[in-house]
């Protein structure tokens, strides 16, 4: 992995918790984003939807509001999904919120309320388009009209497409300010890298944002790192990997086994976008698990909401964000600029790791003191309970020699004190070594 790549990808690292914000015309008929290619809808029976969207409550700066509250650092929207409809006033196409009755730029205050509460500012950007006449249909993998034998012979000009798709890159890049982030998404089979033009696109997106962080999906997906994991990464590998719906085994490596970045990108129920039916959330003590899971393996949780077509984030969603803020509020320094910890992952729970300074997230109660595995006694300088600071006390014993390679942190005078643990989800202690 290259400096270049270390060096932009520094804040993004230390954030470590952002927001997915899935939204547009397929909130609407709300069962997933994917649902003009399932129900093979042609583009004049999806385009009833552009005529109907109307979100009355839409208001960003609500959202990234809560993204704040519940410790998220950075923002991703949708500018353009697979369904080839925009949030941003496109001078290049007709089919953009402008034209809805919302009758106004929606990516514009979005940004714009990502500045003004002080949260960095990513667009997420569909380089598949199921709306442009040029995109190619018939035996596409995808493509709502890919059993459609009509299509079988059409004469495209993928070329005339690439343009296009290039054109309203370069509309968000140079239109809306410093952007921190751009999340393409996605390559699959020969639809990737060069056949995106992405050498291309790459450089002129550097021209305008030097130091804009993007993922590898102009390249890979969900299924594939790409080059990013390579010696010889290609200039459009991308600056993170980006698993999806799953917490990769050992954190993400290159070939030399050094650790390189990359971001989770994860549902709360189980759409990305607004879905009315889907009720099974993910509970907040779960989530915030798996935010101590991917910072504790070297990375990031980007966790989704799905606003409704009306625009307003499902109340289901704002419980969780507001439990896991609540979370974070006190725990937040176990998370921000943490990664991986130099010790084995303790039995109990996970340890975080921020310079010298390593933070015991402990999930299981202990029966007595709480070993601190991978420690020495003589090593341990002090150990806090990091949600009010109290200094908590040694826990060797007349009943720990037996194990006096590690260094014991006591929960109390009587093991009953320990059940259940101050925080169910995660009592986090900040252990501080002495200096070697
Ligand atoms: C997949 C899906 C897409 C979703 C994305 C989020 O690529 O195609 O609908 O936006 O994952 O990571």
């Amino acid at each position: 992995m290259n400096q270049e790549i270390r060096e932009r990808t520094k804040w993004f690292m230390e954030d470590r918790f952002g927001m997915f914000i899935h939204w547009g015309l397929y909130s609407i008929p709300a069962c997933g984003e994917w649902v003009m290619s399932e129900k093979e809808m042609t583009v004049e029976e999806y385009e009833r939807y552009f005529h109907e969207f109307d979100p009355v409550d839409y208001d960003p700066v609500k959202w990234v509001r809560m993204a704040k509250k519940a410790g998220m650092k950075y923002v991703v929207l949708t500018a353009k999904h697979h369904d080839g409809f925009c949030l941003f006033d496109s001078a290049l196409t007709d089919y953009k919120a402008t034209n809805t009755k919302a009758g106004r730029d929606l990516v514009r205050e979005f940004v714009d309320a990502c500045r003004q509460e002080g949260l960095k500012v990513g667009l997420y950007f569909s380089i598949i388009d199921w709306h442009h006449p040029d995109f190619p249909k018939y035996g596409d993998r995808q493509h709502p009209m890919r059993n459609k034998e009509e299509y079988k012979d059409e004469k495209i000009d993928f070329n005339r497409y690439l343009d296009y798709m290039h054109g309203q890159v370069k509309e968000l890049v140079t239109g809306y300010g410093k952007l921190d982030l751009m999340w393409f998404d996605f390559s699959y089979d020969d639809m990737c890298g060069e056949k995106w033009r992405a050498t291309e696109l790459i450089q002129m997106v550097r021209q305008y944002q030097p130091d804009v962080i993007i993922d590898n999906r102009l390249e890979g997906a969900g299924d594939n790192h790409g080059s990013i994991v390579t010696d010889q990464p290609n200039i459009y590998s991308g600056d993170f990997a980006s698993p999806e719906q799953i917490i990769p085994p050992g954190g993400v490596c290159d070939e030399k086994g050094e650790p390189i970045p990359w971001e989770l990108c994860a549902t709360m129920n189980n759409h990305w976008c607004y879905c009315n039916f889907d009720h099974e959330y993910k509970p907040a003590e779960m989530l915030i698990r798996k935010l101590v899971e991917c910072v504790s393996k070297g990375g990031n949780m980007m966790l989704n909401v799905g606003p409704d077509a009306k625009g307003r984030i499902p109340a289901q969603s704002i419980a969780i964000l507001e439990e896991i803020g609540a979370w974070m509020e006190k725990n937040k320094e176990s998370i921000y600029g943490c990664g991986i910890c130099s010790l084995p992952k303790p039995e109990w729970g996970r340890y975080t790791q921020k310079g010298e300074v390593i933070y015991a997230h402990v999930y299981e109660t202990p029966l007595g003191s709480l070993p601190l595995y991978g420690i020495a006694p003589d090593k341990l300088d002090r150990v806090y309970y990091l949600a009010d600071g109290t200094q908590m006390n040694r826990g060797e014993a007349w009943n720990t020699v037996l194990y006096d390679d590690v260094a014991f942190v006591s929960f109390g005078e009587n093991p009953v004190f320990t059940y259940p643990l101050p925080d169910k989800t995660d009592t986090v202690l900040k252990v501080i070594l002495k200096d070697s």
